[in-house]
Order: C-alpha cells, then structure tokens, then sequence
C-alpha cells in the first residue's frame, strides 16, 4: 500500500512511534492525517508538525473511540489505513514474580494493547468491506512474538494483540481488508525509558524515525509482520524450532541480566 493521497488515522500519535509514524506518513504525501491521543496538546502538537488534525481520545472507552472514527470519517473522508498503535507498557510489581502486578496493570494492558484494536475493527471492517478494502496496522511488539523479561502485562497482552491482528487478516481478506503488525525491539521512546532496562536493549535501540521508515517499506510491500530489528526473525524461527531450548535460553539470558544489573550496583 503506497499512503499517497489516503486518508490515515494514528492512535497513540502524540509521542514516539506514533509521531513519527505521522511524520513519515506526511513526507509520504498521505492526503489527510488524523492523530489521536489520549494527550489531547501532544496531539495538537503532532497534527501542527505533519499538517494533520488532532484528536483527543481515550482508546479504551468504546463509544468515544467509536465517534472520534466516525468524526475523522465525516472530516477528512473514508480512513483508508487505520494505525492501531497507542501502547502501556506494565512491568511485574515484585521482581521474579509473574503473576505480581496488580489487577488493574494487567486490566488496564488488555484494554489499550488489546481491546482497543477490537473497538477499532468493530467499527470500521463494516466500513471498509462496504467499500470494497482497507488496512489496518497494529502496533504490537516483539514481546509479543518472544517475550518481556519482567514484564508479564506487556508480554502478554502484546502476545494477543498478534491473535487479534492474526484473526483480522484471516477473516477479512475477503473483504478486502489487509493487515499488518509492526514488531519492534527497544525503540528510543518515553514508553522504553519508563521500563527497567531488559532484552529488549540487547539488539540495539532504534530510534522511532527508524521504525517508522521500516514500517513504510513494510506498508509498501504489504507484509504481515514488520519487524525493524532483523534478529527478531532469527529468534521467532529459534523458538519454534525448539521451544524448550527456547525456555532454557530465556532463563539463561534473564539470569545475566540480572548479574549485569547487579555489577552494575
Ligand atoms: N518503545 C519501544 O521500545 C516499543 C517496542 C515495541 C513496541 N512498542 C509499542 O509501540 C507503541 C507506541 O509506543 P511508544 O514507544 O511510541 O510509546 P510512547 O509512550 O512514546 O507513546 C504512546 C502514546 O500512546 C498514548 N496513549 C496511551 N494510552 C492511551 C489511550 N488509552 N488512548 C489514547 N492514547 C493513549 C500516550 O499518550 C502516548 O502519546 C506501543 O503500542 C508500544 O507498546 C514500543
């Protein structure tokens, strides 16, 4: 899918990811961009930058997000690329413990790296299949294909975001309707600085301009899976390969973080 001339709409686009992904989309030469955010001047501050418009949306309340979509589709016409892409990151409230966060981490995960595609899909799939297609893009994670040392919330819910987005491209292809879920490592955003430093540092952080010039090529090519990090091929292939080796690895690789973490004491 080429964004020239379409009408695009991003979640989460007032900071990191989402931003540049706006900002990448206007040198794309997409026609009208929405930026939707919860931060309602971050928003401002992104539709200034990418000449689009700004949104002020929690994407965890159904209704609203349900008549921002609709608001966007009467202002700036038919949303020809919906990018799913606002994000929480909820780390493990006891270090070791995997089933230590607090109730609402893990309901507030579902709902904004979940639900909040479902939301999305309940709306516009009747609107793209009665025009004939359309293409979402999902921001999940590579913890979502791997895993989040210490993160159980994140890894998780990132982990049913790819069901979800798995689900979408299944059912609707004969709509129409593509997907693709783009699968980062760390990437230099405040959402990375607000987690203790973990694997997903290994590889290398990205900076989000990066991200989102894969993520056009990506679009371009219309690939399911986006990954901006090359060994995260690599590691999936390991894990299906041998998935208690797999385990094993992981334990391993947690342990030497941990004594890392701990020298550095
Ligand atoms: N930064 C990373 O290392 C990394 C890696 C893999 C995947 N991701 C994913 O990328 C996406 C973007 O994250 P980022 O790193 O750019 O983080 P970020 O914190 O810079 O941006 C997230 C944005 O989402 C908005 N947001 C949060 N909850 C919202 C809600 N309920 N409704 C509307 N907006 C909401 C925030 O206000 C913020 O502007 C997330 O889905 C995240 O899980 C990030």
């Amino acid at each position: 899918m080429e964004v020239r001339g379409r009408t695009v709409a991003v979640t989460g686009a007032g900071s990191g990811i989402g931003r540049a992904l706006c900002l990448a989309f206007a040198r794309e030469g997409a026609g009208q961009i929405a930026v939707i955010d919860i931060n309602q001047a971050d928003a401002n501050a992104v539709a200034s930058d990418c000449g689009g418009r700004a949104y002020g949306c929690d994407v965890t309340d159904e209704n609203v997000l349900a008549e921002i979509l609709e608001r966007i589709e009467g202002e700036q016409g038919a949303i020809d690329l919906f990018c799913s892409n606002a994000g929480i990151a909820r780390m493990d409230a006891v270090k070791g413990e995997a089933a230590s966060a607090p109730n609402r981490d893990w309901e507030a995960s579902w709902q904004v790296n979940v639900m909040q595609h479902i939301y999305a899909a309940r709306v516009l799939v009747p609107k793209m299949r009665a025009r004939g297609g359309g293409r979402f893009l999902i921001t999940a994670s590579a913890a979502g294909l791997l895993t989040q040392l210490g993160g159980a919330p994140y890894a998780v819910t990132k982990h049913a975001a790819i069901g979800f987005a798995e689900m979408l491209a299944i059912t609707h292809a004969k709509d129409g309707i593509g997907v693709s879920v783009l699968c980062p490592q760390g990437v230099e955003t405040p959402l990375l600085q607000s987690i203790p430093a973990g694997p997903e540092r290994v590889d290398g952080v990205l900076s989000a301009e990066a991200v989102a010039i894969s993520t056009i090529e990506g679009l371009r090519k219309e690939a399911f899976l986006i990954l901006p990090h090359d060994n995260v091929q690599r590691y999936m292939q390991a894990k299906t390969a041998d998935y208690d080796r797999w385990i094993r690895g992981m334990i391993k690789l947690g342990r030497r973080l941990d004594e890392g973490a701990a020298t550095e004491r």
